[in-house]
């Protein structure tokens, strides 16, 4: 039995979770995988309602009563500071030592690609740190609201921190047949967190010798991920680069709808979502794609050992891609909603 607590969140993060649930649904109804579920309701409007982002009692069930939590998304205008969304998404990143995002890109059909000459084979995964960096949260305002304030949000890496993303960028590498793991960083500007970067990295890739290992200043790698995305297979950096790179990433290969992200550690703990965030404009409009959702579904179940229902989700995605149901994002004009149950109705129909 898998236990997975679901947090739809704010704006289009119910509209494409409910999307999800409905194709994880059509899995468990067709005996692919034992699945529970609970839903939590914390995002903007309990926030608004009862002024608790994610409390004590509910970060720890979430923390032992589940194997996997699978999110929509917060982030709502009405709560400018976005002081809910940072508790609830980096807090349960940080407090359950979620240190891995793990955001695949693959190019599934051409067609998807914004590129010129878009007939090649992308297909890279980025592992971000995820608790470190510039999300540490440490730092202060003084002299908030005059002329003379002062902001300073520290950014800090560890040995330790760097060490485990590194590994586990090479791990994965080993273990799937890729041969190729580039560092993204900035050493040449902020050489004290970069350069610890630069040396942990060339420690780690020693223990890889058949693995070309690679370093990157961000601003290069991100010229070169837009004029020759094919040649690039595991990207490992920080959490700040690693969000901006996975929005690059995620539109290399059909855009924001589309992209799924897993944040996990592998002694333990594990959190799904699409990349995307709560996008509030698209609310109530239908047009949210929820194959970020649906395949952010299909990570979880991968991890949580259910391998073939995950093939099957994936595949149920390609074909629907192939079909031409989707959403406008993609060109269709498709809802939500008609995207969800069609992708579940397939899985039903493959058996
Ligand atoms: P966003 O990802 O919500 O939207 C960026 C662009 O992508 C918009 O044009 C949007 O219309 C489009 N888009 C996003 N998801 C889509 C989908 N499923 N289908 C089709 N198009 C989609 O980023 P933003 O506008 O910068 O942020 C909106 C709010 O979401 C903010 O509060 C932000 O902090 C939050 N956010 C949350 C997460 C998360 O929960 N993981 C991630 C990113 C942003
Ligand atoms: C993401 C998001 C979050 C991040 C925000 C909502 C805090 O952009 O998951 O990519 O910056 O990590
Ligand atoms: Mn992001």
């Amino acid at each position: 039995m898998i236990r997975i607590a679901l947090i739809p969140g704010d704006g289009i993060g119910p509209d494409v979770l409910r999307e999800a649930r409905r194709v994880l649904d059509a899995v468990a109804a067709a005996g692919l995988a034992e699945l529970s579920f609970e839903e939590f309701p914390h995002g903007a409007d309990h926030y608004l309602a009862t002024g608790e982002t994610l409390g004590e009692s509910t970060f720890v069930s979430l923390r032992d009563d589940f194997d996997a939590i699978l999110l929509g998304a917060v982030g709502d205008p009405r709560v400018p500071d976005n002081r809910h969304a940072r508790d609830i998404l980096l807090g349960l990143r940080f407090r359950l030592d979620l240190f891995i995002n793990f955001r695949p890109a693959r190019l599934r059909s051409p067609r998807l690609s914004p590129l010129a000459g878009a007939d090649r084979p992308v297909d890279f995964v980025i592992f971000r740190e995820n608790t470190e960096g510039m999300y540490s949260g440490a730092g202060g305002t003084i002299r908030a609201g005059t002329p003379n304030e002062v902001a300073v949000s520290e950014c800090f890496a560890t040995h330790f921190g760097v060490e485990r993303i590194v590994r586990a960028a090479f791990e994965y590498a080993q273990h799937t047949g890729r041969t190729r793991v580039t560092l993204g960083d900035k050493a040449n500007a902020i050489p004290h967190v970069y350069g610890l970067w630069r040396r942990v990295f060339d420690q780690v890739a020693e223990e890889y010798p058949d693995i070309e290992s690679e370093k990157r200043y961000v601003d290069a790698l991100v010229m070169d991920l837009v004029r020759r995305p094919e040649r690039f297979s595991v990207i490992v950096t920080d959490n700040l680069l690693g969000d901006i790179l996975s929005d690059l990433a995620a539109e290399l290969v059909g855009g924001m709808g589309l992209a799924p992200s897993a944040n996990y550690n592998p002694d333990g703990g594990a959190l799904y979502e699409p990349v995307h965030g709560s996008a509030p404009e698209l609310v109530g409009t239908g047009t949210a794609n929820p194959m970020g959702a649906i395949l952010s579904a299909a990570l979880l179940l991968e991890h949580a050992g259910a391998t073939d229902a995950s093939a099957r989700v994936d595949a149920a995605v390609d074909a629907a891609l192939d079909a031409g149901v989707e959403t406008a994002d993609l060109g269709g004009t498709s809802t939500t909603e008609e995207v969800g149950e069609w992708i579940a109705g397939r899985i039903a129909e493959d058996l």
